[in-house]
């Protein structure tokens, strides 16, 4: 059982700055909470109680004053700071004392995820013992991300990052699932191009040992992307929408924490008070 994770939200964020500059990306709002809520939520609806928040250097502060420690959440979180971004596998790299001899998953800051079925697959991808697991999703621009192209039994073919012609629209999506090999082959791997280290490259050398699994988000589902300002208020507009219709948020950590029984009523108080008088609140005092 896969009980650690890494949430990856550092970057320059180059291509939303201004926004940017001084706030990390994943500290700007996805319509009524930070983004990094929604992939922390991702991380908590699998089960996964300890985890790793990758940031940048300089915006560690930001990050402690809305989640700190996570014990407010019925979780444990630290953190480490990355000094350059140098690529999405440096976070096995630079989280290896934390992964231990455990496996471990991988969610990108930036990736957004909503289904029917979610947890109940989250829940299957936990339990990956050896190998690797990908959760692919079909988008109409595939050139924009990792893109595997898979055969009538659901065997992955082949693997690439941002092809510019792809016959496949299966994109690969920010969240990963990795045995304990991938710390030691994280560090074989050699910064490419663009001076960073791949995940493609990674995923590559699990593909080349047959032991990559992908599972499907399916049609239910939503991927969203939030890596331009447009994606960023086409997302906000979907959970807006979604809330405002069901009365239900999407990604209300202590929701979340509370359903999972790690919290009490009594941490669902010092939440309120907390984030003070809010919608955000004003939800979490429906709960109890
Ligand atoms: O979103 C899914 C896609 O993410 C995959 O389909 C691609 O295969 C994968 O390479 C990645 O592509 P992006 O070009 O979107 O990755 P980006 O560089 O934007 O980084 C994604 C997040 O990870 C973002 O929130 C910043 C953070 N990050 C990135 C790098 C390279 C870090 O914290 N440190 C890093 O070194």
């Amino acid at each position: 059982m896969i009980t650690k994770g890494i949430l990856l939200a550092g970057g320059h964020g180059t291509r939303m700055s201004p926004l940017t500059k001084a706030v990390n990306k994943q500290l700007l709002p996805i319509y009524d909470k930070p983004l990094i809520y929604y992939p922390l939520s991702v991380l908590m609806l699998a089960g996964i109680r300890d985890i790793l928040v990758i940031v940048n250097k300089g915006q560690l502060n930001q990050f402690r004053k809305i989640l700190s420690n996570g014990e407010r959440l019925g979780i444990k979180i630290n953190y480490i700071e990355q000094k350059t971004p140098r690529g999405l596998p440096d976070a096995f790299i630079l989280g290896e004392k934390f992964i231990g001899k455990n496996n471990i998953a991988l969610i990108l800051g930036d990736n957004f995820f909503y289904g029917q079925s979610l947890t109940n697959k989250l829940k299957n991808c936990i339990k990956l013992k050896s190998g690797c697991k990908i959760l692919l999703h079909s988008v109409k621009n595939p050139n924009l991300y990792g893109v595997a192209t898979i055969n009538k039994k659901n065997r992955i073919l082949s693997l690439k990052e941002k092809p510019k012609n792809s016959k496949s629209n299966l994109a690969i999506t920010g969240l990963y699932f990795f045995d304990n090999k991938v710390v030691n082959l994280s560090k074989t791997l050699k910064p490419s191009k663009r001076k960073e280290l791949e995940i493609i490259d990674l995923l590559n050398k699990y593909k080349k040992k047959k032991k990559i699994y992908p599972e499907f988000l399916g049609r239910g589902g939503a991927w969203l992307d939030t890596g331009s300002i447009d994606d960023f208020y086409n997302t906000s507009a979907f959970v807006s929408a979604l809330e405002n219709r069901q009365g239900l948020k999407i990604a209300c950590l202590e929701e979340i924490a509370f359903n999972n029984k790690w919290i009490s009523k009594k941490e669902i108080r010092d939440a309120i008070n907390f984030y003070g008088n809010c919608m955000y609140s004003n939800y979490l005092k429906k709960l109890i």
